[in-house]
């Protein structure tokens, strides 16, 4: 029996967080759910998600564990790529940007829903490419790629998104080495100005940042562009940052990008694409109110759309590559309870088997996230607690405060919405082997990640021989 969540009886329990499915006039925007899409309680009370009961996957497959559910991942990528079609009556292409989790089946997964894929690294690049991603679907981002990252880009024949002067140079004299180069597809990546309210470290579109061209240079480029045959200039690009709520700055990045894009025929450069990056928001707690998916890409279809009619120029073809909605909400993080520690009148902690080194936005953020026990769904939250991470620092808190139901250790702790920039920007601090990830869809579990040994962590120690003993 699968309890269906209601929204009265399940207020004091982990039932609360279950996606709001039962409404059939809703179509979940998977960003606005704190759980997967498939998330449900089974008649054990445990948590199920994508029909696997998650305390099986932990015995299964070890703690701690991402479970990243299938539906939730393709539903996203459908409805980015639905509601790109239905609002922009132009060509259009949905890129994931891979930063925010770049493994071989999620690229696949992506890639078999029509998205292209944005890397930002010669690592992102060939992972994309060894999940079958075609070089004509590939864009590569950075602002100092190495010149082995351009030769690889240049030879398996993605698109480079070139960010300064320095990297245009070494494109030019890269090419000019190999005369059998054809033209090399490129977009520039300029800086909008547009402030937006995210953390500071996530803000790129503001004038003040490594990222992109300054747009006051843009004659300059264009100019030294349009002389360069060794260069072929088919798009602009700009991203204004990550988990923003607001839509207003995608409404003016539309304007600012056709703005940029109208000048550029001035120097006879055909241009035809443009790029307006990622940034939509996720749901980590309660209180965040993020806009849909199909929002989100109508104000920036609509924002690009309305600028090429007002200013009378055919519509390019338009692109984006949103990350973290793809990915964030389609994955949790099993763990197990071990320790705990009273301080009465102060505090009480619970510790996890694992922390700051699979999921370091807390300490690098102060992002908050909410957990679940997946064996005791429906028990009453009855107690506030931290829950600590097992690293040798005291700030490796995961969810300080966290209200939970009473727990022992064996436990599992769900901690939900883990799936962007959680495993990409995992660590091994402390030596602690890096958690699998499994691929659950209709029942079936597939390692998709594979738990690092300790033979994985000093596989790349060498111990020069005057140090044996
Ligand atoms: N395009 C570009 C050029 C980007 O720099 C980014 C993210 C994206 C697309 C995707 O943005 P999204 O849709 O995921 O918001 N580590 C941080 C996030 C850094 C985002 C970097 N750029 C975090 O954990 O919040």
């Amino acid at each position: 029996m699968v309890s269906t969540y209601n929204p009265v009886e399940s207020e004091n329990s982990g039932q609360h967080y279950l996606p709001r499915l039962n409404n059939p006039q809703v179509n979940p925007s998977p960003n606005q759910e704190l759980l997967p899409l498939s998330a449900k309680v089974n008649s054990q009370d445990g948590l199920e998600i994508g029909d696997c009961d998650v305390t099986k996957l932990v015995q299964q497959f070890g703690s701690p564990l991402y479970i990243l559910d299938e539906e939730t991942l393709r539903a996203a990528c459908r409805q980015y790529v639905e509601a790109m079609a239905k609002y922009y009556p132009g060509a259009s292409q949905v890129l994931y940007a891979s930063k925010a989790w770049s493994c071989l089946a999620i690229c696949a997964i992506a890639f078999s829903e029509g998205l292209g894929i944005d890397v930002v690294s010669g690592g992102e690049l060939y992972t994309a490419l060894e999940a079958g991603v075609t070089p004509d679907n590939l864009y590569l981002h950075g602002n100092n790629k190495s010149r082995d990252e351009l030769t690889l880009a240049i030879s398996s024949g993605c698109t480079i998104v070139v960010d300064n002067w320095q990297e245009l140079h070494n494109l030019v004299d890269i090419a000019s080495l190999d005369k059998q180069v054809s033209p090399i597809r490129i977009m520039l990546r300029l800086t909008p100005g547009i402030e937006c309210h995210t953390h500071e470290y996530i803000r790129t579109g503001h004038l003040d940042s490594k990222f992109g061209f300054d747009p006051n240079q843009l004659d300059d480029v264009f100019a030294y562009i349009s002389q360069q045959p060794s260069l072929n200039c088919v798009g602009l690009h700009a991203h204004i940052g990550s988990q923003i709520f607001e839509l207003q700055p995608h409404q003016d990045l539309g304007a600012v990008i056709v703005g940029w894009l109208q000048k550029a025929s001035a120097y006879g450069l055909q241009i035809s694409e443009l790029n307006v990056g990622g940034g939509l928001g996720i749901r980590y707690t309660e209180s965040d109110d993020p806009p849909s998916i199909d929002e989100w890409v109508k104000t920036v279809c609509y924002g690009v759309k309305d600028a090429c009619i007002a200013e009378n120029i055919p519509l390019p073809k338009l692109l984006c590559e949103p990350g973290r909605s793809l990915v964030g909400s389609a994955c949790v993080t099993a763990y197990t309870i071990g320790s705990s520690k009273e301080i009465p009148e102060i505090r009480t902690y619970i510790a996890v088997d694992g922390g700051m080194s699979d999921n370091p936005r807390p300490i690098t953020y102060q992002s908050v996230y909410r957990a679940v026990i997946a064996n005791r769904m429906s028990a009453p939250l009855s107690a506030k607690v931290t829950v600590a991470g097992k690293h040798c620092e005291s700030g490796d808190i995961l969810i300080k405060d966290a209200t939970l139901p009473a727990t022992s250790a064996g436990d599992i702790l769900v901690v939900m919405a883990t799936g962007a920039y959680n495993y990409s920007m995992a660590s091994n601090y402390n030596r602690l082997p890096r958690p699998a990830a499994v691929l659950v869809n209709g029942g079936e579990a597939n390692l998709i990640v594979q738990r690092e040994t300790y033979l994985d962590l000093i596989r790349q120690d060498r111990l020069p021989e005057r140090l044996i003993n």
